[in-house]
């Protein structure tokens, strides 16, 4: 009897571990024979732990299970969710990023590749590095840390550049409210990250990479670098990638604890040991980045994409999406939701079916008044925007951005001034200090945003001309998007800040 139970962290908090030994003694008690496959998430977090059993028709899946459910699920006896394949949250999915996880056994390399693993890497192999970053730039790709900005063109300025050294860094920081995909892939399908980061690597001629990844995810961390000596023991990293005469290895790196530690930039001083300030482009990390030598710098999901392009060709991948925004986005359901977890999808998506049919609508049953999508960063989105597709552009149009795909809802009580406020004191907090109209102007924001609380209704103009300022005159997207919040709250909710909304329009 096969029993999967996940070990990805959001499964742990909600006592996988424990359901897991208590499988394991009661089996023994009963002298089954019970082999435990501790797995990824599938990405139903409501579920978890969810456990599934195998079967001839399939994978049965039983959730949230309890230890006291244990004896029930032996005994065949506890109420199952059918077919885990089968539940509408897998089957309205386009898994391609994600298409493992949850399925194999993170650490099985032989899983893995059973899974069509390592496919990628082995045509990959057989190219030219042109021709790699061509079928990337073809695919469409855009970076998933943020910015959208086209993967392939940025490995292709790596790879014009000249030098005797460059790299692949892997942006793990993964700050952003309400996300989780990078945590998720790199628990439950980890070679799925080092492949993609050994691809980058043959393409532009990169011979290192590191992954900087946050020191909030221990668990990720340890399956990483597990996951790294059985991929060199392998010969997938090494001196000799997969017998090619071509030299890839990686290294795990703990982050620093800091939200301007995911700017790319700012990355790499803390890479190099610096403190996690940014530094002003030009130069681009492309051409002067780690150690001042080019440098690719992705984020995870970017880079774990890449595999599937490689195996099934860029047109396969091209072929999802909408408009400029090709392809599939892991999207991260947060806040108060009534299912809450990873869903990963084709662009295109209108932002009002993920929240009120994926989502469920909020778990207090009340009425939906805004998402914030795209991180601390992003702009609330009323209802009035929820036919907004998900797409990069579309998103623009509406003020708003996709950034790492994370939303976060929040249901009628929410106060939108408190979130204004809280936007302007998180940057406050997290501000780097390199710039004023960030460091001094973010303090700034939080006095005027509670003398608008106090009454102060000439404070509003005061608020969003600091909001201009910051916006044109920050160096980096903290200083510079911290403004979308705020207005978007602003402008969406004029009762939130005691102002009438025809004064606000
Ligand atoms: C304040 C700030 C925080 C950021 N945090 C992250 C992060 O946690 N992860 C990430 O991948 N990108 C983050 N980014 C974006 C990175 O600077 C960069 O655009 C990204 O790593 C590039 O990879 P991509 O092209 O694959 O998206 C952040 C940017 C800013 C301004
Ligand atoms: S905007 Fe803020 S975080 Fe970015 S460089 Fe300026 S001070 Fe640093």
């Amino acid at each position: 009897m096969k029993i999967y139970v996940p070990l990805d962290s959001a499964a742990k908090a909600l006592g996988a571990d424990d359901v897991a030994a208590t499988i394991r003694s009661e089996a023994a008690t009963r002298g089954l024979d019970v082999e435990i496959i501790r797995n990824g998430t599938r990405g139903m977090i409501w579920l978890e732990p969810l456990v599934e059993v195998e079967t001839d028709a399939g994978r049965v899946g039983y959730g949230a299970v309890d230890v006291a459910d244990v004896p029930a699920l032996l005994d065949g006896k506890l109420a199952s969710l059918g077919l885990v394949d089968e539940l509408d949250w897998m089957k309205g999915q386009t898994r391609l990023t994600f298409q493992r996880c949850g399925v194999i056994n993170p650490l099985s390399l032989s899983d893995y590749e059973a899974h069509g693993g390592l496919a990628g890497l082995r045509r990959a192999i057989a190219m030219t590095a042109a021709e790699v970053v061509e079928e990337v730039t073809t695919s469409g790709l855009r970076g998933r840390g943020g910015a959208g900005f086209p993967t392939g063109i940025k490995w292709n300025t790596v790879l014009g550049a000249q030098a005797d050294q460059k790299y692949i860094v892997c942006n793990a920081d993964e700050g952003d409210s309400g996300t989780f995909a990078d945590r998720m892939i790199m628990e439950g399908d980890p070679f799925t990250l080092i492949e993609g980061m050994v691809i980058a690597g043959l393409a532009v001629e990169a011979t290192r990479g590191y992954v900087y990844l946050r020191s909030e995810y221990p668990d990720a961390i340890d399956v990483m670098e597990e996951a790294v000596r059985i991929a060199r023991a392998a010969g997938v990293l090494g001196a000799d990638v997969l017998g090619s005469s071509r030299a890839f290895d990686m290294e795990i790196r703990v982050g620093a604890g800091a939200y301007v530690c995911g700017e790319e930039t700012s990355l790499l001083n803390s890479l190099e040991g610096k403190r996690g300030v940014v530094r002003a482009k030009p130069p681009l990390p492309a051409l002067e980045g780690f150690l001042g030598k080019p440098t690719v710098v992705n984020n995870v999901i970017s880079l774990a994409t890449v595999p599937v392009i490689l195996e099934k060709g860029a047109q396969h991948y091209a072929e999802f999406g909408l408009g400029r925004s090709k392809g599939t986005i892991p999207i991260q359901i947060a806040g108060n939701v009534k299912f809450g977890g990873l869903y990963e999808t084709a662009f295109g998506m209108p932002l009002g079916d993920l929240v009120d049919k994926v989502a469920g609508g909020t778990l207090t049953g009340r009425p939906v008044k805004a998402v914030q999508v795209g991180g601390p960063l992003g702009a609330y989105m009323p209802r009035e925007k929820f036919d907004t597709p998900f797409g990069y552009e579309e998103f623009d149009g509406q003020g708003g951005l996709i950034g790492h795909a994370g939303l976060v809802v929040f249901d009628d009580s929410a106060d939108m001034r408190g979130m204004a406020r809280f936007a302007m004191e998180f940057c406050a907090v997290e501000s780097c200090g390199k710039c004023t109209p960030c460091r001094i102007g973010a303090v700034r924001g939080v006095e005027t945003i509670d003398r608008i609380g106090q009454g102060d209704a000439a404070a509003v103009e005061l608020l969003e001309d600091l909001c201009e300022t910051m916006k044109d005159g920050s160096l980096c997207a903290l200083g510079g998007f911290t403004p979308y919040p705020v207005l978007s709250a602003l402008r969406a909710f004029p009762e939130d800040f005691n102002m009438v909304r025809e004064a606000a329009e």
